[in-house]
């Protein structure tokens, strides 16, 4: 079958919430959409709650991953350990609540594997390797059994994510980049047949950067002091791309952006 995944850029926010809410169904419909990975580690601006995780799996997220801000809102640790669904970057050094990866059951009886990894470059160097991280997940019992296994790479750097995207050419079916903000228009299927995008964008304020106010980040740049950012307000959008993966041959066909400006 043409398995279609539905891949979400970070929800920022109150407003990245409500547009999840009122719109994702309706994308899901439009795009006869099997499986939804949605990033959620702004829906606090920094960090999520178990409530609003519980909110973005009844908007019709199926999974969520996570990123950097993981521990920003410390009460989601527990939620990590208890919900299967929810899923912070699997190369954390140390020893950290939740899982990386998890496996969970698709369309007609399909094994869909999902893998959370975080980039060091210009993010945090006291993370292990993704890449090896990647290897290891993909070498274990648990990962073998999936008929399709998809990866949400956050990261900063776009030469950290396009290399994961090649280095895992041939080996997942589908790899995109999160943490950035800023969708971009590199949508393509490499040459042994993985989907690969460098960044979903994010899902929040039209008129924002990064969907926070303009201002914050303007004040940081004239060296103002520090303030709290605080979210943009105004018309939304959802940044996403749909993947579309034989299962057949177990290579993608088909990635495209699937934006949705209110
Ligand atoms: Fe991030």
């Amino acid at each position: 079958m043409l398995l279609q995944i539905l891949a979400v850029g970070d929800i920022v926010g109150e407003g990245g919430q409500d547009i999840l809410s009122r719109r994702l169904r309706e994308m899901k419909q439009t795009y006869d959409i099997h499986f939804t990975v949605v990033n959620g580690e702004n829906a606090s601006g920094v960090g999520i709650t178990p409530k609003q995780a519980k909110g973005l799996f009844d908007a019709g997220a199926d999974v969520i991953t996570l990123g950097n801000h993981t521990w920003n809102r410390m009460q989601i640790t527990e939620f990590l350990d208890r919900e299967p669904n929810i899923l912070r970057p699997a190369n954390y050094a140390g020893k950290v609540p939740g899982r990386g990866f998890g496996v969970f059951d698709g369309p007609k009886g399909l094994k869909i594997g999902v893998m959370n990894l975080m980039g060091r470059l210009e993010l945090n160097p006291n993370l292990d390797s993704p890449f090896k991280m990647a290897n290891n997940i993909l070498k274990s019992a648990e990962c073998q059994q999936c008929d399709v296994v998809v990866v949400d790479f956050h990261a900063e750097a776009t030469s950290e994510k396009g290399a994961m995207g090649w280095y895992l050419d041939g080996k997942v079916q589908a790899v995109w980049g999160t943490h950035t903000h800023v969708p971009t228009a590199d949508t393509q299927v490499l040459p042994n047949g993985t989907g690969f995008v460098t960044d979903l964008g994010m899902t929040g304020a039209q008129r924002s950067i990064l969907g926070m106010r303009p201002e914050n980040s303007i004040n940081i740049f004239m060296g103002g002091l520090p303030r709290r950012f605080e979210e943009a307000e105004g018309v939304c959008k959802i940044n996403a791309c749909c993947f579309s993966i034989d299962t057949q041959t177990k290579q993608c066909v088909q990635v495209k952006r699937v934006d949705l400006l209110e």
